[in-house]
């Protein structure tokens, strides 16, 4: 089982950005952290499973003191396989030396910074509250520090993006010591500063196709739509885990779990949270086309691939046609969708 824990605090609202985070309740924090561990002392005796990967997600997990994740990871130490993934997400503007080196003294292993750009005027359009150099910085900090894996996110498709300001990125990026991109194509998400702005995302095939090959040509291999790694051991074990649909527990305002095909949802308003930890808001019961659906979607964006034993009759006919097209590729009892891209058009044609 994978385990995500949510930290819904920031230290400002970035224009595009639609998670569990808000920037006005850090007097919750101490108080949220009794919550959280309530929770997750509760849902892991009950599951009594082990703990594959840790994903310290958000909002902004660089807002709460490093001491308070050595406590989590007590709780979850006597579940957690020998040499887990664990992942934290950071803000260059908030992970500071010390909080860095104390996260990794704890044994997080996996860093993950929300950069988005290296161009200043691109952060500022995107609404960041940092700069280029703090984020070179963060992540030269988080390599003399020792962290195993280093992530960087980063956004395309908005409006300033040009092949320069690419390259631009792409310069910075070569020399930096990460070992794994997150590229998102930006999305206009409701209740965003974007959401019925005009002309705010431009999406533009051909640079991301650029933007894809150069990252190709610096050895960094796409292995799900938005994910590239270095090698195969900078891949995210924890993401991976994901879309092989293996089952995940979520803990935190606003964390959503999945386990035994019912997806399990926390509350995500914070104050309810700290209230009732232990109660979910919702649980959604997932059928078997749901399931199988999802898993078509998940397998064809990334290297995991579907089994076919998933498909009827029927579909079957339809996989051997787009494995002749090359459309797909068979490999053992499984196939693959050669372009990530396409997983959505594959999955409808397929029609569960
Ligand atoms: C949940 S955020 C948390 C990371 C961290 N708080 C940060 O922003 O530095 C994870 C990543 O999702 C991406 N993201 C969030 N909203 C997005 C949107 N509307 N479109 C594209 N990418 C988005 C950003 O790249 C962000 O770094
Ligand atoms: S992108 Fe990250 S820092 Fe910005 S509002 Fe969203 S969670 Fe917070």
């Amino acid at each position: 089982m994978l385990l995500y824990i949510h930290i819904p605090f920031c230290d400002s609202k970035c224009f595009y950005c639609a998670f569990n985070s808000y920037t006005h309740l850090h007097s919750l924090k101490n108080d949220y952290m009794v919550a959280l561990k309530k929770q997750l002392k509760y849902e892991l005796q009950l599951r009594d499973e082990k703990i594959e990967t840790i994903f310290i997600g958000g909002g902004t997990p660089s807002t709460i003191e490093a001491s308070k994740y050595k406590e989590i990871y007590e709780i979850v130490k006597p579940y957690l396989l020998k040499n887990s993934e664990i992942t934290i997400e950071a803000n260059p503007n908030s992970a500071t030396f010390d909080w860095l080196e104390e996260i990794h003294s704890i044994g997080i292993n996996r860093i993950s910074f929300g950069v988005q750009s290296f161009d200043d005027d691109k952060l500022q359009f995107l609404g960041r509250n940092h700069n280029k150099s703090q984020a070179i910085q963060a992540i030269k900090n988080a390599k003399e520090i020792g962290f195993e894996h280093i992530n960087c996110d980063i956004i395309y498709d908005t409006k300033l993006d040009t092949q320069q300001l690419l390259e631009n990125d792409l310069v910075i990026i070569k020399d930096l010591p990460i070992d794994h991109i997150s590229a998102y194509s930006l999305t206009i998400e409701e209740g965003t500063k974007f959401f019925n702005k005009s002309n705010v995302q431009v999406e533009n095939i051909e640079l991301a196709q650029y933007l894809f090959d150069q990252l190709n040509s610096l050895g960094f291999n796409q292995y799900e739509i938005s994910n590239f790694a270095l090698n195969n051991k900078a891949r995210s074990k924890h993401n991976l885990g994901y879309w092989q649909y293996k089952e995940y527990l979520g803990v935190g305002s606003g964390a959503v779990g999945c386990i035994d095909a019912q997806r399990l949802y926390s509350s995500k308003d914070i104050q309810k949270y700290i209230d009732n930890p232990l109660q979910y808001e919702e649980v959604e019961k997932l059928s078997s086309e749901d399931i199988a659906i999802e898993k078509t979607l998940l397998g064809f964006r990334s290297i995991v691939g579907v089994t076919i034993s998933l498909f009827n009759n029927e579909q079957k006919k339809k996989l051997n046609d787009l494995v002749k097209e090359k459309k797909l590729i068979q490999k053992g009892n499984r196939v693959y969708s050669n372009n990530f891209m396409l997983a959505d058009e594959l999955t409808l044609y397929l029609d569960f």
